[in-house]
């Protein structure tokens, strides 16, 4: 009871501060009102379109990326089931096919039920303008700047952007990962790519390249995070809040990946920390990981079983906040809207289960990603500390390789 009316108040005055002030930043940021914080039209401010100019500096957009549309699943799963730094599988140029082969069909039946393909290229390419937009002015000693895509397992592909980069004449490239925690199977996977794309084809970049390779607890990406979160809190009976358990959701790996000493759970871990002190606690919340597959033992709890166990012992009111990707994807679109949303949340018997917005078209968002290439342009780094420490049990060459050539370049 005591409990129960301290949390109450604590997210009274968390809602209540929030509109009073405005969701003040912690130091050097300060809450941008909406007309602020909105991308500024481009015809007032962006005389040319970023195709037809001259770019100076070149952000590559990194992300796995999602099949657009249903014939386009095939290849998606292809590309990620031969990706040796995702996974390794025995004999994988015989049983990746077969997987992939195998598991299209109910692939494609999830991506029908959202609407027949992944919107995450619609969000990046919204991202990537707002962020340029405000680059240009922030930074004009490096504007031109230019966006570009790289997905990993479909269109348009890490190397194909590299390739245009290289055309446009890039002086200066950033390749900037769109996760904002580190694993080695997602941005260490599209950093080993950009890698192999010179050395295949025993080049030398013409531009110089440096990494944005983490920003798990960035303030603006946390204050993203908050307001999402705040506001679908606002959606619960108000006699119901209190009661609310927050469960932060983020990809799983598996056990093997986590045990060779990769980062990413810690990353999630801390960008949590800080959503929940941005929040003051105001709810009891779990960080729980989703889409597991296969047999082998993944990192755990699992977002179904703790949905599951939630229910069992009375708690059935339950925020999902996705917290490792930042735009809709087919495990916030299906896994969590539809399979645990809908469907077992119905067999649980949860009273009210809601899942906050993913960060999408949010204009603070891209501010978060214009401030994060900001500093790190002004900071002339090739890429953060802890990129240069390989895995502890790492086993594959590429990983050192690619720390070499991003830790070489001259800025
Ligand atoms: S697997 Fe982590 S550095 Fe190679």
């Amino acid at each position: 009871m005591a409990l129960t009316a301290g949390v109450s108040r604590s997210l009274r005055e968390v809602l209540k501060n929030r509109s009073a002030a405005g969701l003040c930043f912690s130091a050097s940021y300060r809450r941008l009102s909406t007309a602020e914080a909105a991308p500024k039209p481009a015809a007032k401010h962006v005389p040319q379109s970023q195709e037809n100019r001259k770019p100076k500096t070149g952000i590559l957009m990194l992300n796995m990326g999602g099949p657009e549309k249903l014939d386009d699943v095939h290849e998606f799963l292809f590309r990620l089931f031969m990706d040796r730094d995702l996974m390794t599988l025995p004999v994988q140029n015989k049983l990746g096919p077969f997987i992939a082969k195998r598991r299209t069909p109910k692939i494609q039946e999830q991506y029908s039920k959202i609407g027949g393909g992944s919107p995450i290229k619609k969000w990046t390419t919204l991202q990537g303008e707002g962020m340029v937009r405000l680059l240009d002015d922030m930074c004009p000693e490096t504007a031109p700047h230019k966006f570009y895509i790289g997905f990993r397992y479909v269109h348009p592909l890490t190397e194909s952007a590299i390739e245009q980069m290289e055309r446009d004449g890039i002086e200066r490239a950033v390749a900037f990962t769109q996760y904002p925690q580190y694993s080695c199977s997602t941005t260490g996977s599209s950093l080993n790519a950009i890698y192999r794309y010179y050395s295949s084809r025993g080049e030398s970049p013409k531009m110089q390249w440096s990494v944005i390779d983490r920003w798990p607890t960035h303030p603006l990406l946390i204050e993203c995070f908050t307001q999402h979160i705040l506001s679908e809190l606002e959606k619960f009976p108000p006699e119901k809040r209190d009661d609310v358990v927050i469960l932060f959701s983020a990809h799983s790996l598996p056990m093997s990946v986590v045990n060779r000493g990769d980062p990413y759970p810690q990353e999630v871990g801390a960008t949590v920390q800080r959503v929940m002190e941005r929040l003051q606690h105001c709810n009891p919340y779990r960080l729980v990981w989703q889409s597991k597959v296969g047999p082998m033992p993944w990192l755990g709890p699992r977002t179904d079983e703790v949905i599951k166990g939630l229910c069992q012992r009375g708690k059935k009111n339950i925020l999902l906040v996705p917290i490792a990707f930042t735009s809709d994807h087919i495990e916030t679109l299906h896994e969590l809207d539809i399979e645990y949303s809908q469907v077992l949340g119905e067999e649980c018997g949860v009273e009210n289960i809601r899942r906050a917005e993913s960060l999408n078209g949010n204009p603070l968002f891209f501010k978060a990603l214009a401030d994060l290439v900001r500093s790190h342009l002004q900071s002339n780094e090739p890429c953060s500390r802890q990129l240069t420490l390989s895995c502890p049990m790492c086993v594959n060459p590429t990983c050192g390789q690619t720390k070499e050539f991003f830790t070489s370049q001259k800025l």
